[in-house]
């Protein structure tokens, strides 16, 4: 693991937490206190509700958001720019997870052209690839990941500080399931491949992350997997005492 990237350990809220849950951002800030030798930067993307009270709350850690539009501004009600991200100090966007893939029918092309806009602002995108279960059982794992890579991800204006890669096999996410450590492994080889044939030697040096059902129990295994640069975690980021179990399980 010699060369490889400081670790990032980012939690997704989802469509989850009201006010109150900053105080589990409080929790997180005290813990991370106690533990400067930490080997992993920590990251929360809450809901863009409460992102401004976030980005006040937080201490030693990043706050990103969920999504953005890819637009400057202009007529796009409901939506939020990269630029008005950034104004709040937002550092980070998750883009193309999987559930907006699915529920808004978000295209990679549709997902490069966020990423551009986030580099525009300034922010690092967090960008989400990963197969099905019926993709992956009929052999198309890899290639679906390719295509998702290559169409995601701008070859112009990216660079090793500004994206992050999660693969978040679309089967693990939420369900408990995770991926034998020799797939993870496989996958994220294969990853780095397609990172370093794009980007060259910036290519080595880019986050790629796991994500899917992530947690305290098994993080040691699947942060330890080569290539694995730390985790995107979905329900166990919502109590801070679950999440930093994974600090605590992989990075401590
Ligand atoms: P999970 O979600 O950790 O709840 O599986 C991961 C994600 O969707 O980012």
């Amino acid at each position: 693991m010699t060369n490889q990237p400081k670790a990032l350990v980012a939690g997704n809220w989802k469509m989850n937490g009201l006010t109150a849950a900053i105080t589990e951002i409080d929790s997180l800030n005290h813990k991370i206190a106690n533990h400067p030798n930490m080997a992993c930067e920590l990251m929360i993307c809450p809901p863009a509700t409460i992102l401004a009270t976030a980005v006040l709350r937080a201490e030693n850690l990043e706050i990103g958001a969920q999504d953005c539009h890819a637009a400057l501004g202009g007529a796009h009600t409901g939506d939020v720019s990269t630029e008005m991200l950034t104004d709040l100090g937002v550092t980070a966007v998750i883009l193309g997870h999987s559930e907006r893939r699915a529920d808004h029918g978000e295209t990679s092309a549709q997902v490069a052209e966020k990423v551009v806009a986030a580099q525009r602002a300034g922010l690092v995108s967090i960008i989400c690839v990963g197969e099905t279960e019926a993709e992956r059982k009929s052999g198309q794992a890899l290639g679906v990941v390719s295509e998702q890579i290559a169409g995601s991800i701008p070859l112009d204006g990216t660079h090793a500080d500004n994206i992050v890669v999660a693969y978040e096999p679309v089967w693990a996410i939420g369900t408990g399931l995770v991926p034998s450590v020799a797939d993870v492994a496989e996958m994220h080889a294969h990853i780095r491949d397609l990172l370093k044939g794009m980007f060259e030697n910036d290519g080595d040096k880019m986050r790629i992350l796991y994500g899917g059902s992530v947690k305290g129990s098994n993080a040691a295994e699947l942060m330890n997997v080569d290539n694995v640069n730390g985790a995107l975690v979905g329900g166990a980021s919502l109590k801070a005492d679950d999440f930093f179990a994974i600090v605590e399980a992989a990075y401590l």
